[in-house]
């Protein structure tokens, strides 16, 4: 593991060191506390929610039963809910439960309150509803073409792409269709609503977004949001399922608090929290390319259709993602790239990981890897033919900076052994008739920011207490990421204390209001710069104070690891802090930090929507059984860059997590819904995550060690939560490759996602069949 980097000297756990996850003992002890773990106030009741059984139906329900039950406090239904809707946009096409017509499989209709989690449980199950099936639309084939949209599909023109079709030497067309993901969080969805006096309420949620937890709850308790307290201490894995998915559970505990005057607790069983939260969006792309023999991309025109589900919720921004990502990595002189966010009677899929890159990236590398069947070119010098450059312009009309993609590139296909690799794994297949082996270098980038421009803001609170030791609050929230760890860091740095020193509390609407989501992998961009403001501020205090107090310039004023030199003079850091204190110097401070620059202008399709650019390329090579369809990855090398690293055990953690959860949604992870559009893997039992047997046999990540930020982040470090997780589309093109040796190498596979052993070996049996 590269454990270099270290920026600052002197103080423990300074930005650029390895300092583990704040909570990790915590985690691996049991003792860090996730909202279960927490005492319930005494006279805490339990909701459980009964959801629809027919995908598309009226229904009418009858309660009695289950109001009759043991231990039942109350019932809810829609008629509780005057202010019936959960919808991040505004669209109101969310409701909290539905009203008369259940529009999914799985939506919540009802919740039964009881004194214990059980009776709820149990007396759902009393409920009679009567359902009056309507017909349902399920699939993209059934919504596409003249489907309903969810919310306004966007197109991003650049150049006359049909004509550079027309006119290039060669072309093609394809499709492919790339399947959802659920997010299986280990700590699954939870709210505990806590009614305090004069109507408030006081609500843990674990949820990325809580100053959107907030305005649900004050929304639905038609109160001023001054009167909620949103709080998180830490979630156990989110990955986008908790954006928006998280808003259902706290309003339905907080209508049940209010209703019965005591504090309720909702947590769904796995199966519910599967049935009934969002995903990842499955989408259909339908491609045209137009080349030269020497791969050269002349124009891309590409639909990207999708999976909505019954409701807008944020797939307008994710069908956006998917479009801004559809280059890639790749310059393209004429593009047309149009969405469809399709309508249909499943559950609203929602933020995942990458928030629709992954999708828009996907469909990039199989043109990439169509024009290479096609030419006979070896993949990689068609993705290096069409590599960006600085200058470049994006289908969005935003110029490339800072691209390292080529350095990446050359020092990956150097240091992962890529063409001797390549040249063995050719002569591997040519001597075995069974056993196939693909290898591919795949290169990824990720535009950073929130395409909601008003989004790229935070806040964060610093307090200094007189014996030196600091509190830090900000705006982010902590799901596993080890975003506390790193703000923290940020903060001894300025400080230049111990990171021991500096201690992060929960995640609350009253102390830094006006929130944006943790998402968008900008948690340390926004909030560290934040904290860094607000400790910046009471710095620039002390040292006016120290400089006043000792009679010297306040250039002669220079904090050291542990002291603070002034003029000839040392302090011990927390003696300065104690005679400030006595002088009557604020110790407290408020930061803030928007990100500049950006700008988007939806309808034009044009701007600036991403500060930058994180990079990154991965080696996989794959070994596949032609007669099972089974598969192991021999080995992945990955080079990723994260600029100057703040803490390189945390990035390589989460570039490690994310490659792994990549692999997970192109491989073994299939969602699967019947003809009834019942979700029939909504259990770990029958979806399929990555084992720890299924960790590639050699997996070598390393950070490009030499990048820095070209833009002013907090110390040049760039964003990680997401990108790593597009690296595993090499793990993808490494199974294809394997796949097409049994055409020798002539056409392209069709291969859809995920591909799981049954999907490669039907993609063997028709290449068999062909060959
Ligand atoms: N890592 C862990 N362990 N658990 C998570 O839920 N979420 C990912 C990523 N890494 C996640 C994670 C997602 S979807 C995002 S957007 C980022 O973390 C969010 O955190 P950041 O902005 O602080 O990187
Ligand atoms: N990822 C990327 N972009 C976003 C997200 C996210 O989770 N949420 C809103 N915009």
């Amino acid at each position: 593991m590269n454990r270099t980097v270290p920026i600052a000297k002197g103080i423990a756990g300074a930005p650029g060191s390895a300092e583990p996850h704040d909570s990790a003992l915590g985690h691996v002890t049991g003792t860090a506390r996730f909202i279960d773990d927490v005492p319930e106030p005494s006279g805490t009741l339990h909701a459980a929610l009964g959801l629809s059984e027919h995908a598309h139906a009226a229904f009418a329900l009858d309660n009695e039963a289950a109001q009759e039950a043991p231990e039942v406090v109350a019932v809810l239904t829609a008629a509780d809910l005057p202010h019936n809707d959960v919808s991040p946009t505004g669209k109101q096409d969310d409701p909290v439960l539905a009203d008369g017509v259940a529009l999914f499989h799985g939506q919540p209709l009802f919740a039964v309150i009881a004194e214990t989690r059980d009776a709820a449980r149990r007396a759902v199950r009393l409920a009679e509803v009567t359902y009056t099936p309507r017909p349902a639309v399920l699939t993209i084939a059934d919504a596409a073409p003249g489907g309903d949209l969810v919310t306004e599909p966007l197109t991003l023109a650049i150049g006359d792409a049909e004509a550079a079709i027309a006119a290039a030497p060669r072309r093609l067309a394809g499709r492919m269709e790339i399947g959802g993901q659920d997010h299986l969080y280990l700590e699954g969805q939870i709210a505990l609503a806590i009614p305090g006096e004069a109507g408030e309420m006081r609500v843990l949620s674990s949820t990325q977004h809580p100053s959107e937890v907030q305005h649900m709850v004050a929304h639905a308790l038609g109160l001023p949001s001054a009167a909620v307290t949103v709080e998180v201490r830490r979630m156990g894995g989110a990955f986008g399922g908790k954006e928006t998915q998280a808003n259902l559970f706290a309003v339905v505990a907080a209508v049940a608090a209010r209703r019965t005057g005591r504090p309720v607790k909702l947590r769904p069983d796995r199966d519910e929290d599967m049935l009934a939260t969002g995903k990842r969006h499955d989408m259909a792309v339908e491609y045209a390319v137009g080349f030269d023999d020497a791969g050269h991309i002349r124009g891309v025109e590409a639909t990207y259709a999708a999976r909505c589900g019954f409701s807008a919720d944020l797939s307008g921004p994710v069908t956006d993602r998917a479009l801004f990502h559809a280059d890639n990595c790749y310059r393209y002189p004429a593009a047309r790239l149009t969405s469809r966010p399709l309508r249909t009677n499943t559950v609203s899929n929602t933020a995942f990981r990458g928030f629709g890159g992954p999708q828009g990236m996907l469909g990039a590398e199989r043109i990439i890897e169509e024009v290479a069947y096609a030419t006979g070119l070896d993949p990689l010098a068609v993705r290096r033919a069409n590599l960006y450059r600085d200058g470049d312009l994006t289908p969005y009309h935003q110029a490339i900076e800072g691209c390292i993609l080529e350095r990446l590139v050359d020092e990956l296909e150097d240091g992962a052994d890529y063409q001797a690799r390549r040249a063995a794994v050719l002569a591997f297949n040519a001597r075995n008739p069974v056993l196939r082996r693909g290898i591919a270098l795949v290169p990824v980038k990720f535009g950073i920011s929130f395409t909601a421009t008003w989004y790229n803001q935070a806040g964060a609170l610093v307090h200094l207490y007189r014996d030196g030791s600091v509190q830090l609050n900000h705006g982010g929230t902590e799901m596993g990421q080890g975003l506390h760890t790193k703000v923290a860091q940020v903060v001894a740095d300025a400080f230049q204390i111990d990171l021991g020193a500096v201690r992060v509390t929960a995640t609350a609407t009253d102390k830094v209001p006006n929130t944006s989501a943790t998402a968008a992998s900008s948690g340390t961009d926004l909030n560290a710069a934040a904290a860094a403001d607000a400790a910046g501020q009471i710095r620039a205090r002390l040292v006016a104070f120290a400089a006043e107090s000792h009679g010297v310039p306040t250039d002669q004023v220079v904090f050291e690891p542990g002291t603070v030199r002034i003029g000839g003079k040392r302090m011990p850091f927390a003696e300065l802090v104690e005679a400030a204190y006595m002088a009557r110097v604020h110790l407290s401070a408020a930061g803030f930090y928007r990100t500049p620059e950006i700008h988007w202008d939806r309808k034009a399709g044009r701007g600036r929507p991403f500060y930058y650019y994180a990079f990154g390329a991965a080696v996989a090579e794959a070994e596949i059984d032609t007669l099972t369809g089974e598969y192991l990855f021999r080995r992945v090398d990955i080079l990723h860059d994260v600029g100057r690293s703040l803490n390189p055990a945390l990035d390589i953690g989460q570039i490690e997590g994310g490659f792994i959860q990549g692999l997970g949604w192109l491989t073994s992870e299939e969602l699967w819904w019947d003809a009834e559009g019942r979700l029939r893997t909504h259990a770990p039992s029958t979806y399929k995550i990555p084992l720890a047997s299924d960790i590639p046999r050699d997996f070598r990540v390393r950070l490009a060690s030499w990048s820095e930020n070209a833009k002013p982040t907090v110390r040049r470090s760039k964003a990680v939560g997401e990108p790593p997780l597009m690296l595993a589309m090499a793990g993808f093109e490494a199974l294809s490759m394997a796949v097409a040796s049994l055409a020798d190498y002539r056409e392209c596979p069709r291969l859809d996602a995920p591909a799981t052993p049954e999907r490669v070996l039907m993609a063997c049996e028709r290449l068999r069949a062909r060959a």
